[in-house]
């Protein structure tokens, strides 16, 4: 294999250091200790009646708490008064109709007011939640505050550790087992695939990405991997072409869950894998090179999707599919203007070597659509950089054939805080991409509208006009300075969203 030759002259693999940096420990108690002398935290609204805090805080705290609210600007979210060095009184402010996404957020700023120096302890008294906004707000809020404390620091070699404790008092508000179940399961699995994301591209090439999705039958789904060789005979040279540089190997990888253990048409997701994407010969410059470790992000959350289908034993069927492949310059590697031909028939001039993720996705949706006969095709990929110049990383962009579709993910972005924009499709874009050379190439010459002549691309692998939604997530898949729910680094964009799809609609 040619990868074994490559081991010997660079390393790809890193001393991983076990221990945790950062732990966040959780316990809950229906005992309310009176009147601590460590850190209490309190939610608090306008219509806020201090009696209640008699119980927690001594008198001279509570008047101190009640000038605070007199004067201050209830806008903010935090506020925090230290008693002496041991002791702070954390008050959250609860707006009226606060989304399930503002609780989330406001768990995730919490954690960033308390997320230094030393090891530190909370009590949360969760009865002053009881304000009637939500009937999961601790829940929430805990989960927004997990979400946010994840780090990618397993390649750190400094042993250095903080444990934050945080203790839930009272016995009303609290989360349903059932409920802790579930929001452990998508932070499992929003981890999950944020760390594969953040893994650099010497470690997670194809061939380790492919040995690490045959452990995901550990948890009940089905893999099965395609290799270069099955590939070939299959005719996928529109993938294979863009992997032709690499001393890795490429694959198309399928990950089934059968929830509702019969046959019925499955849902399918398709990923972007490409776990380095140098641009090819279409090299790209220094400064946009050095942020393609991320390019696999769009598989990320397909497989992520997956496994958290398989540990909340989703009622449903469902199908990921992932194209790994890694985009490099070598003698053998595809040149601009060669022509391959795709999986469907249809041959494509590679006019640029670096738009490589529509020759994989183009593969890998044809054949989703003629393997499994799904209901409904979403994919997900970092695609365009077209796609941050015109929504930037508040929105990822949303191509679909189908309304219902359409809605239906715009619905479950809104409520997992995992925005998406609507964005054209039409045939004139389509004719952009029409070649001289062969059936189409894989740039529009004439210039603008970047993310949509590549979405238009892709639509011509669907053959079978199945309800299909491409989500360009180029600028959400990684955050230079850290979002809500995250710190910089990898989101893991998709997988809560995909999640909430189903869950609303689908099971
Ligand atoms: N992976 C990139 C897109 C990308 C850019 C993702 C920036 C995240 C941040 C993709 O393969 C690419 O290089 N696209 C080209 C297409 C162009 C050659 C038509 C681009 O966007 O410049
Ligand atoms: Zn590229
Ligand atoms: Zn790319």
């Amino acid at each position: 294999m040619k990868s074994e030759i490559f081991d010997h002259i660079y390393q790809s693999t890193l001393p991983v250091i076990i221990k945790k940096f950062m732990s966040i420990k959780i316990s809950y108690s229906s005992k309310a200790k009176s009147k601590l002398s460590t850190n209490v935290v309190l939610f608090v609204n306008e219509k806020f009646n201090t009696n209640i805090l008699k119980k927690y805080i001594s008198n001279s705290e509570l008047s101190y708490i009640n000038d605070l609210l007199k004067t201050s600007d209830l806008k903010k979210n935090i506020f925090v008064y230290e008693v002496n060095s041991k002791k702070k009184i954390v008050l959250i402010s609860i707006k009226n109709n606060l989304k399930t996404s503002n609780i989330e957020s406001l768990g995730a700023e919490f954690f960033g007011r308390v997320n230094y120096g030393k090891s530190c302890e909370y009590f949360i008294y969760a009865d002053t939640a009881d304000v009637g906004v939500n009937n999961n707000f601790i829940g929430h809020f805990l989960h927004g505050l997990k979400l946010k404390s994840y780090n990618f620091n397993k390649y750190k070699t400094k042993k250095e550790t903080r444990i934050i404790s945080i203790n839930l008092l009272g016995n009303k508000n609290m989360p349903s087992a059932k409920a802790k179940l579930k929001f452990k399961s998508i932070e499992e699995v929003t981890f999950y695939a944020r760390d594969l994301v953040s893994e650099p591209g010497n470690i997670l090439h194809p061939d380790e990405y492919a040995r690490r999705l045959i452990s995901l039958k550990k948890d009940g789904l089905k893999v099965n991997i395609y290799d270069q060789k099955k590939l070939k005979k299959l005719g996928m040279h529109s993938l294979l072409g863009v992997g032709m540089g690499s001393v890795r190997g490429s694959y198309l990888v399928t990950v089934e869950w059968n929830g509702l253990k019969n046959n019925s048409k499955p849902v399918a997701f398709v990923g972007k894998g490409v776990t380095f994407d140098t641009g090819g010969y279409s090299l790209k410059p220094a400064r946009f090179m050095e942020d393609m470790t991320y390019d696999m992000a769009g598989s990320a959350a397909v497989v992520g999707l997956m496994k958290s289908l398989a540990l909340r034993k989703a009622k449903i069927n469902a199908v990921g599919v992932v194209g790994l492949v890694e985009n490099m310059v070598s003698g053998v590697a595809q040149r601009p203007g060669d022509i391959v031909q795709s999986y469907s028939g249809k041959t494509i001039e590679v006019l640029n070597t670096d738009a490589e993720g529509r020759l994989v996705l183009a593969d890998a949706l044809t054949y989703t659509e003629k393997k499994f006969k799904p209901k409904f095709i979403v994919d997900l990929a970092t695609l365009t950089g077209a796609i941050i110049v015109s929504l930037g990383s508040e929105y990822a962009g949303l191509f679909s054939n189908d309304d219902k579709l359409s809605k239906q993910i715009l619905n479950a972005g809104e409520e997992v805080e995992e925005k998406l924009w609507r964005m054209p499709l039409h045939k004139n874009y389509d004719k952009l991409i029409n070649s001289k050379n062969a059936d189409m190439q894989n740039i529009n010459y004439v210039g603008g509208a970047g993310s949509t002549t590549a979405a238009q691309f892709l639509q011509r692998f669907i053959l079978k006009k199945t309800p299909w939604a491409h989500l360009d997530i180029a600028g959400m898949a990684f955050s230079k300075y850290g979002g809500s729910l995250n710190s910089s680094g990898a989101t893991g964009f998709g997988v809560r969203l995909l999640n909430q799809l189903i869950e609303e609609n689908y099971e």
